[in-house]
């Protein structure tokens, strides 16, 4: 480069930080088979909330039959410290969960409905004509006093349904705009979406909807959490909900598993030169104290091998270097 030539100018799509939603205290604990207590739902919130995440999804006001292992949603959305900045949200099914959201001053409604019939029939009990109107109704009821996301489940495909079609979703995302939500997430329910699928949706609705903020929600259940979260990274997306761990799972959906791991994804972002603005060893302790609170281990990565920056002392290489039975020589047992 000459001295007369002006350097590019950065990209400024690398300079927008990247939003890390945190939803292992719902995606993740609606599915455990035991009660995490309240008092450690509450701990570990309160220890998120200083980790640099941006929202933390506390809990879920469903009705407590459909989802027992939340039913103590209001002692802990009262219980919590609420760090200013952040954004405690909950899950919302219908009217009644929007009221006792609002009651505890919820500061995001996260409304769930699903792009396909037969999985929003297993999880909400409604039809989705019926879950839109419960939408309206929300945001009637809602009335400018709290944020409000539209989740939308089986966006990328159904276990029961199967291939769910674009236009289906633009058509769904179109209502919600519609109804004056201006925040939606497309949900991979059962990790069903694949990168090439993840680019051509997101691509879509963010280039018919530049005013929408959306977010990329993906499960890891075929391996493909990641990659999809580069493939919606790559056409514009900056909102991630992830999990902590990589626990997660609706209990409503057949073969469903774990959200892609929040620090994980952190890891990647961050080695990649895209900052979260989450601590990201803060974050790995708290998930190595997961398998102590629900009681088994949980799939995360980088928990388990330490980031790409750890290094282990130069003597280890001998010792690995050597032939298997020196090996077993220096490690015996
Ligand atoms: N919170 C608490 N109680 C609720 C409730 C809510 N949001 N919504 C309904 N209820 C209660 C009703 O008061 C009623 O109680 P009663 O039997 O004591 O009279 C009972 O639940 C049944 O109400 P109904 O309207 O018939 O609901 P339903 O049984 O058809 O269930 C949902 C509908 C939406 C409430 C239920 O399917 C649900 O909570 N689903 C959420 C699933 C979920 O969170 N999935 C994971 C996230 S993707
Ligand atoms: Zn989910």
């Amino acid at each position: 480069m000459s001295a007369l030539t002006k350097p590019d100018p950065p990209d400024a799509s690398l300079l927008r930080p990247l939003r890390i939603h945190e939803v292992c205290m719902r995606d993740g604990f609606q599915s455990e088979p035991i009660f995490v207590l309240t008092d450690r739902k509450v701990e570990l919130i309160n220890a998120l909330s200083r980790t640099g995440l941006s929202k933390i999804e506390v809990t879920s006001f469903s009705s407590p039959r459909a989802i027992p292992a939340l039913a103590d949603a209001e002692e802990v959305m009262r219980r919590i410290d609420r760090v200013p900045g952040i954004e405690y949200a909950a899950l919302v099914p219908n009217v009644r969960g929007a009221q006792r959201a609002l009651a505890c001053q919820v500061d995001e409604l996260n409304l769930v409905m699903s792009a396909s019939p037969s999985h929003n029939l297993a999880n909400l009990r409604m039809t989705m004509q019926q879950s839109l109107a419960q939408f309206a109704d929300i945001v009637g009821t809602v009335a400018g006093q709290a944020q409000i996301n539209a989740s939308l489940s089986t966006a990328f495909g159904c276990p029961f349904d199967g291939e769910v079609p674009d236009s289906q979703v633009l058509g769904l995302v179109q209502r919600f705009v519609d109804l004056g939500i201006s925040r939606v997430a497309l949900c991979d329910t059962t990790g069903m979406a694949n990168p090439a699928q993840v680019r051509r949706l997101f691509g879509a609705v963010i280039a018919r909807w530049p005013q929408v903020t959306f977010t990329a929600h993906f499960h890891d259940t075929r391996a493909m959490g990641l990659a999809n979260a580069l493939a919606a990274l790559d056409v514009g997306v900056i909102h991630f909900d992830a999990s902590l761990g990589g626990l997660g799972g609706c209990p409503f959906a057949p073969g469903a598993s774990g959200n892609v791991c929040t620090e994980d994804l952190v890891h990647m972002f961050e080695a990649m030169g895209r900052p979260t603005g989450v601590d990201l060893e803060r974050l790995l302790t708290l998930a190595r104290s997961l398998p102590d609170i629900v009681g088994h281990a949980v799939p995360g990565q980088v928990m388990k091998a330490g980031p790409a920056t750890r290094r282990y002392p130069r003597s280890e290489a001998a010792t690995a270097a050597a032939p298997a039975s020196d090996r077993a020589q220096h490690h015996p047992g």
